[in-house]
């Protein structure tokens, strides 16, 4: 192994409800992975309560940091850099690990970046494939954002549209949550879906124009709250399979159609799909189908890498490093956005 292939990233992911740290050195290759999802806690409140997200954190990050040093078998002393999220995300929960990550750099000597947790979950594609080299097109697809970025050479980005109002795992989560499944509903409509009736229940599609790669999900919401009115809870219950196939097929739906319109627009051949949504199967067979017909590539992360992770974030920031793109930024900025 060279010497550049040796230097090890620390990750630490705090944004939101998952207290998570990854190692990855300069080959992408993830030596960590570990991960303490908050989700049991908050699904009893019904969604991330900021306050206890960032007491959850305080409480975990030294663990999590711990664990992962063990299962790589290393010491502090292996490490190069440390990475954290430095936004977007809720601010409690950001300035836990940056405070947390400021401090072990401080003792142990080690140089400290903030990175873009948007930048972090691109970067899981780079894990599943350490060749792939801007340009691409990025299709981002979480509980918070959904957005195409087209990712230039020295990872430039161009913003060219996102949703208007809810993000595509929102409108799984709110969906999910009229139909009455618990916080977050995304992965049960999942599977739920599987073994359901894609065409039970017409849902719309919104802003369906070619030329638009702008997304709009609350009317699909509003669409479902109706359905489930109009039908009555006991017809939901027993037909929720269906019903789930139908709000699913209209998510993916819009997220195929647009992407294979934007890859056309913006004449690229790759295309990633990155984000807590990119582990959705259906999702993943129908773009993969239609990376088939048309002749691109479509790029998903590996599951353990779609949701919020510390490997992602170790990623990005390792990637920079290795190419000279290091920016480094030590203040937390909850709305940071891709510039
Ligand atoms: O990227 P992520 O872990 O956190 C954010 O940065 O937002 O994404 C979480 C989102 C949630 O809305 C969750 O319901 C959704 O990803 N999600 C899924 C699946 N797994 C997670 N949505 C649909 N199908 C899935 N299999
Ligand atoms: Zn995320």
């Amino acid at each position: 192994m060279s010497y550049l292939a040796s230097v090890v990233t620390l990750g630490i992911e705090t944004s939101c409800d998952e207290t998570a740290c990854g190692l990855v050195d300069s080959g992408m290759r993830v030596l960590a992975n570990q991960i303490y999802s908050q989700v049991p806690i908050h699904s009893l409140y019904g969604g991330v309560v900021p306050e206890i997200a960032a007491r959850a954190h305080l409480e975990k990050i030294d663990p999590m940091v711990r664990l992962a040093l063990a299962e790589a078998a290393m010491d502090l002393g292996s490490v190069g850099q440390i990475a954290f999220t430095r936004g977007p995300g809720l601010l409690g929960p950001l300035l836990v690990g940056a405070s947390f990550a400021r401090a072990l750099g401080r003792y142990a000597g080690i140089a400290v970046t903030g990175v873009n947790h948007l930048e972090g979950h691109l970067a899981s594609a780079f894990l599943e494939d350490p060749s792939l080299e801007p340009p691409f097109l990025c299709l981002v697809v979480s509980g918070g954002h959904t957005e195409f970025v087209l990712v230039g050479p020295g990872l430039r980005y161009t913003l060219i549209g996102k949703t208007r109002d809810d993000a595509a795992g929102e409108a799984f989560d709110k969906g999910g949550k009229i139909l009455g499944l618990g916080y977050p509903a995304g992965p049960l409509v999942a599977r739920l879906a599987a073994e359901g009736n894609r065409d039970f229940a017409a849902l719309p599609r919104a802003l369906e124009q070619r030329d638009n790669f702008e997304f709009s999900f609350s009317g699909l919401k509003t669409a479902v709250l109706r359905y489930a009115e109009v039908h009555g809870p006991e017809f939901v219950r027993n037909n929720l399979p269906h019903i789930c196939a139908s709000l699913e097929t209209a998510i993916v739906d819009v997220l195929v159609k647009k992407s294979v319109h934007a890859l056309s627009a913006t004449k690229m051949q790759v295309l990633t799909v990155v984000g807590g949504v990119s582990a959705n199967g259906y999702l993943r067979e129908r773009m993969q189908a239609e990376a088939k017909k048309r002749g691109f590539r479509a790029v998903f992360p590996s599951r353990l890498y779609c949701g919020d992770n510390g490997a992602m974030i170790a990623a990005i920031a390792r990637w920079r490093e290795d190419r000279g793109l290091t920016t480094v930024e030590v203040e937390v900025k909850p709305s940071l956005s891709w510039n």
